[in-house]
């Protein structure tokens, strides 16, 4: 009996979905697997334990579910261990980052149709450790088939929220189909209850349709995060924009969550952002931490003419008193002088204010034949020092799952490496540090610590870009490295710097010249226990 068929696929993407109600063998013919783009199935009742099973077409087909897709990822000899990737295709923000019960969601900006960004969905996956994590169905899809139209838009960044009944929910971003990537365009807010099972939402309603055009708000107004605020006794929603061409990010205010009137901006750049190229502020986060208020955004477009580097993130601290944002200081905390860390999303779980954010920065690209793109930093706790500047440093998760294995130095001076993530330290006097990991006679990468200053560089770096901070006393510094990912911490994570090579992934040997005291790990995989699913 022939319970379904796609005649022919069309020259753009179309989703299908399709539930078999009946128990017993089912048989799959398909003529062109190329078509397939991105296939999965999974028994609702028990993805949430178990994940989705991959369906991957070729001459066979082949199904995939928990440790089997894990091998499957891990058979990649150029993908991350430690860092979450998606199983296929193309990943950037992280949304909706939140801890339901044991459990850690992580939803992600996805485009299922190509290693490239198109129209976005929203990704899911969940993990009990946030390392290990289970790969669920995607989460939510753009409104209408934007390929058809051929438009780019659909489901953008936003964030999970939890009211005063305790009801979990999303608000997040539509774009319209957009048929120009810079202007023009409309961007909504939306609302998204998340039902029993926290797989599908419940329904979606639009609760901002309009931005405030005749303030000078143009068309970027997305990436909506919301709380309860305390003071005031209601909601309080920011969202990243442009006004009158600078980048700002929009206060909002509601009593009931569905409709919500604009209270003006709380923070406009200076002019210097927009006459440098900046754009708009994009997946504005602000927050209370350790007593103040964190405010934390990208400057899309932007160039730091002294540097050259872009994709820059900024944090900036102080308080918020009657719906006003009152910075300790005017200057902006560069979060990461890497620049390979982007889009970054924190939430408040378990006592602690922990953030992910997206490794990528436009410069470069996984080599083509890739199944995916984009992975995400490290989950970092975020705390603030006396001084008033913006901590970062791993989870202590980090430890339970990826174990320390101390490496000793081999007698040239440096260190073999095997092919795993490994976790470098150094304390004491860090001037005059080099530090370079190779790979047979090539270098992976390079940090160079000189007159209070810290420097990662890549061999293909063509010097037009300084991937550079200042400090002023740091005794610190940790590098923590997993196939082509290069984290860097130093003065207790107040400087972050972080780059991705695709050039090479595997360094073998790594040399320390520095007159502080040096240790390096590999870090080795806790073997997690983890039930294996039945296919679907
Ligand atoms: C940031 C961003 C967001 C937007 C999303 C679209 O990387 O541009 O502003 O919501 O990505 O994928």
């Amino acid at each position: 009996m022939l319970f379904w068929q796609a005649p022919s696929f069309s020259d753009y993407p179309d989703f299908f979905r399709y539930h078999h109600r009946e128990a017993g063998r089912v048989t799959v013919e398909w003529d062109s697997a190329e078509s397939i783009l991105f296939a999965y199935g999974y028994d609702p009742v028990t993805v949430a334990g178990t994940g989705i099973t991959m369906w991957e077409f070729g001459a066979e087909l082949t199904l995939r579910t928990g440790q089997e897709i894990d091998a499957w990822m891990k058979s990649d000899p150029a993908r991350p261990v430690m860092h979450f990737s998606p199983i296929r295709q193309w990943m950037n923000d992280p949304n909706g980052l939140c801890k339901i019960g044991e459990d850690w969601h992580l939803f992600y900006q996805l485009h299922p149709a190509s290693t490239e960004w198109g129209p976005m969905h929203w990704g899911h996956a969940t993990s009990t450790d946030l390392f290990n994590w289970t790969h669920l169905p995607v989460f939510l899809h753009p409104e209408q088939n934007l390929w058809r139209l051929g438009a780019t838009g659909g489901a953008f960044s936003g964030n999970a929220f939890k009211d005063r009944d305790g009801e979990r929910m999303f608000f997040y971003t539509e774009r319209l189909p957009a048929y120009d990537l810079f202007k023009g365009y409309r961007e909504i807010q939306k609302l998204a209850r998340l039902g029993q099972t926290a797989l599908h939402p419940i329904g979606s309603e639009t609760v901002i349709a309009t931005r405030p055009v005749d303030d000078g708000v143009e068309h970027d107004f997305r990436d909506p995060k919301v709380w309860w605020d305390e003071t005031t006794g209601a909601y309080r929603m920011v969202l990243g924009a442009a006004l009158h061409g600078d980048p700002a990010v929009l206060l909002y205010g509601s009593d009931k969550l569905t409709d919500w009137t604009y209270l003006g901006p709380i923070y406009r750049a200076p002019t210097h952002y927009r006459e440098n190229g900046a754009r708009a502020v994009e997946c504005p986060d602000f927050f209370s931490l350790d007593g103040k208020w964190v405010m934390v955004m990208g400057f899309v477009g932007y160039t730091e003419p002294s540097t050259g580097r872009h994709n820059l993130l900024f944090a900036q601290v102080g308080d918020f008193v009657d719906d006003t944002f009152v910075p300790d200081t005017e200057e902006l905390q560069v979060l990461d002088f890497g620049t390979d860390f982007y889009a970054m999303q924190s939430f408040r779980a378990d006592g602690r204010q922990i953030a992910m954010a997206w490794l990528f920065n436009w410069e470069d690209r996984k080599p083509p034949g890739s199944p995916y793109s984009g992975e995400m930093s490290l989950p970092r706790e975020l705390r603030l020092d006396a001084a008033g500047r913006l901590l970062m440093q791993p989870v202590r998760e980090l430890e339970a799952t990826w174990e320390l294995e101390p490496l000793a130095i081999a007698g040239d001076g440096g260190y073999r490496l095997e092919d795993a993530p490994f976790d470098l330290r150094l304390t004491g006097d860090l001037d005059q540090t080099t530090i370079v990991a190779a790979e047979g006679k090539d270098v992976t990468f390079e940090i160079v610590v000189s007159h209070g200053s810290v420097a990662i560089r890549l061999p293909h770096d063509n010097g037009k870009i300084s991937y550079r901070a200042q400090y002023v006393s740091a005794t610190d510094l940790r590098i923590v490295h997993d196939r082509g990912i290069i984290e860097v911490f130093v003065d207790n994570g107040a400087i972050c710097g972080t780059r991705r090579t695709y050039q090479s992934v595997a360094p073998d040997r790594i040399t320390v010249e520095s007159q502080a005291q040096v240790t390096l790990f590999e870090r080795r995989a806790v073997q997690q226990p983890r039930s294996v699913g039945a296919a679907a």
